[in-house]
């Protein structure tokens, strides 16, 4: 899946100059924007009656409804009430999301989410 979202990595609790020296770029106080990958992978037994392990039309609507919806073409800071706690790095979102996809998810299934923040730059987590 995919969606676009603004964001800024400030620590509330540092000072205007630490801040700058920890994050860079990514501290300028006007917010920027990334244009996100999201990868989903669902690991389980495949059901004898449909073929599937799971049903990707569902898994989809899970992803659109709870995910994209949620944070496409938001600032996550200022939106997304989580992250005025929580700095919205790629490691947090992604923790976000899968925290969101496991409460919707069957448990018998392994879930592993993949964020990338660039093409080039992506963290992955699937729990722990
Ligand atoms: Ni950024």
């Amino acid at each position: 899946a995919h969606f676009n979202a603004a964001h800024r990595l400030y620590n509330k609790k540092w000072s205007d100059k630490k801040n700058n020296k920890v994050f860079g770029k990514c501290n300028y106080p006007n917010y920027h924007g990334h244009n996100y990958e999201l990868v989903v992978s669902i690991t389980g037994k495949i059901n004898s009656n449909t073929g599937y392990v799971m049903d990707m039309g569902e898994l989809k609507n899970i992803i659109k409804n709870e995910i994209e919806e949620r944070l496409d073409h938001k600032n996550l800071n200022l939106d997304i009430p989580y992250f005025s706690k929580v700095i919205p790095s790629a490691e947090n979102i992604c923790i976000y999301i899968y925290d969101i996809l496991r409460g919707n998810i069957d448990k018998e299934f392994r879930l592993s989410v993949k964020l990338y923040e660039t093409p080039r730059n992506f963290v992955e987590y699937s729990g722990n």
